[in-house]
């Protein structure tokens, strides 16, 4: 009958996300959905419950990494049920699109003193390791009275270096992901989850 919506049909096309049709174009290079909106808030309210409860009594300062931290830092921040306050820092680590290099420059520091502070550091994927171990060094020479990490991803198994990464979010296989903040040559950070692309999508990089 002419417009009425009917349920199946309006089902359809609410939640199966369109990664099939050209219906939404941000969604063309990906190939699987690999941790799924709803997953992804389930598990960012439960860190956002451990944390409030971890740092009952105190103010911690949130450090959000750029670019990549910017959808985690808004949506785990409303999930943390304490007085706390914001902060950003961009760093770039020089390298190709897809690899790490480790050493890393600072485009644009943090606005706040770190000096006894509680400092929560909120970092999209920790890959090699490298890029975080590098931020952890740098922040812990302006004297934070702690310094804890709270990771969305973690890949598994390919650390060059050992980190203590106190809140983690997802383990990962060692593959290249985008979405939900992460970028292939800063497209894909408004994708709402995260998600593995095509291998076509960068291989002529
Ligand atoms: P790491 O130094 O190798 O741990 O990675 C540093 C940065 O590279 C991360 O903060 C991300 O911005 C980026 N990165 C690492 N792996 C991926 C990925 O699979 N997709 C998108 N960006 C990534
Ligand atoms: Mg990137």
């Amino acid at each position: 009958m002419e417009g009425r919506i009917v349920l199946s049909e309006l089902e359809d096309t609410v939640r199966v996300p369109s990664v099939d049709t050209e219906a939404d174009a941000r969604e063309r290079d990906i190939e699987r959905i690999l941790i799924s909106e709803q997953e992804i808030a389930d598990k960012l309210r439960e860190l956002g419950e451990q944390i409030t409860r971890d740092y009952q009594g105190r103010e911690p300062l949130l450090i959000g990494v750029l670019k990549g931290a910017f959808m985690l830092m808004a949506d785990l921040s409303r999930h943390i049920r304490l007085p706390v306050e914001v902060d950003f820092m961009a760093v770039a680590s020089y390298g190709a699109a897809t690899k790490t290099s480790g050493v890393v420059r600072i485009l644009k520091d943090l606005d706040h003193d770190l000096e006894g502070r509680d400092v929560l550091l909120v970092e999209d994927i920790v890959d090699s390791g490298l890029t975080l171990n590098y931020l952890l060094k740098n922040l812990r020479g302006r004297r934070p009275a702690s310094l804890e990490v709270c990771a969305l991803l973690k890949k598994t198994g390919i650390q060059r270096v050992h980190l203590d990464v106190k809140y983690v979010g997802f383990e990962i296989p060692p593959d290249f992901v985008v979405g939900y903040g992460l970028d292939f040559n800063e497209r894909f950070r408004n994708v709402p989850y995260v998600g593995l692309l095509r291998p076509e999508a960068y291989r002529d990089l």
